[in-house]
């Protein structure tokens, strides 16, 4: 599998985003640029904070499930401990929420902005252990980019 240029993601994200004033459709454009940009990968998209819980958003996969618990699910350990949640085998995770049955592994990054949370990024394979930690430092990067582009506008999606 060839390594991604997360580089030159980064600045196709800025490139897509920087002066686009609508969150809706800066979210909509990372999630399809990343989403094309990466090798067996079966869903991938943002669930936004909404009150109390996350609420699907963006993606690009199979129909997913809406409404996700803080603290439920690799998604929700991610939003309740702020930490990235890297999953090499999801069937070893307890509590793991089943949405694509084909997925394997998962990559879950919290979208903070100034350490507030305000969603996260969810990426799963059909692969075990598909995603690497370069992978890892690759997609918070670009999700650092999309938080501090997506601060100067009043809301989130
Ligand atoms: N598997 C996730 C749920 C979201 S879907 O994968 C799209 C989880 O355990 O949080």
């Amino acid at each position: 599998m060839n390594d991604t240029d997360y580089k030159l993601l980064d600045s196709q994200l800025r490139a897509l985003i920087a002066d686009e004033t609508d969150s809706l459709a800066s979210a909509s454009n990372f999630v399809a640029l990343l989403y094309n940009a990466l090798n067996d990968v079966n869903w991938l998209g943002i669930y936004v904070l909404r009150e109390s819980e996350l609420v699907l958003g963006p993606f690009q996969g199979k129909p997913a499930c809406v409404h996700l618990a803080i603290g439920a699910g690799v998604c929700g350990a991610a939003a309740a401990t702020l930490t990235t949640q890297r999953i090499a085998d999801v069937h070893q995770f307890e509590g793991h929420i089943v949405c694509d049955a084909d997925s394997r592994s998962e990559l879950v990054v919290p979208l903070l902005q100034s350490g507030v949370l305000i969603g996260v990024l969810d990426i799963d394979s059909p692969n075990v252990a598909r995603f690497s930690e370069s992978d890892q430092k690759g997609v918070e990067s670009l999700c650092a980019t999309f938080c501090e582009l997506q601060a100067r506008r009043t809301n989130f999606i």
